[in-house]
């Protein structure tokens, strides 16, 4: 079975609570679920993993380096600062499939750019919940 790590960035942890018209009404806990959920249909083996702090999303992918077969990420804001979540992903050479609940390119200018799809195999924006179960159908 294949090894899927999943991250989450800041503020994710807020969902349900956090702009609801843009990022839904569904909580965090609902998104977790959702992803095992469609990680078990999909006969994959998931660890989930959230982090508003950019030092510990940089830790978790190095020590992912070796034991996953793929990296799930929604960087959330620092998809579009993070040069250092960029070169963790470049440096363990994992394939990374990128999410993002909302469609990144229709809102602010400055949410246009990621670091992150500089790397990333495929990016999913604008799907809600179910951009993370179209990256993981990329590992399955
Ligand atoms: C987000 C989009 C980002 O621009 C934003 O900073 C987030 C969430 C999304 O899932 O749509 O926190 O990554």
């Amino acid at each position: 079975m294949k090894k899927i790590l999943v991250i989450n960035g800041p503020n994710l942890n807020m969902l349900g609570i956090r702009e609801p018209d843009i990022y839904g009404k569904q909580d965090f806990a609902a998104l977790e679920e959702y992803i095992r959920a469609s990680a078990r249909e999909l006969s994959l083996s998931v660890s989930l993993f959230q982090s508003n702090h950019e030092g510990e999303i940089v830790d978790i992918i190095q020590s992912a380096y070796g034991l996953y077969d793929g990296i799930v990420i929604n960087p959330a804001a620092y998809t579009h600062t993070s040069v250092a979540i960029l070169d963790a992903l470049k440096a363990v050479g994992i394939p990374t499939v990128e999410v993002h609940l909302s469609d990144i390119n229709s809102r602010e200018e400055f949410r246009k750019h990621s670091f992150v799809s500089i790397i990333a195999v495929k990016t999913i924006c604008g799907l809600g919940f179910e951009g993370y179960r179209k990256a993981l159908e990329y590992f399955s």
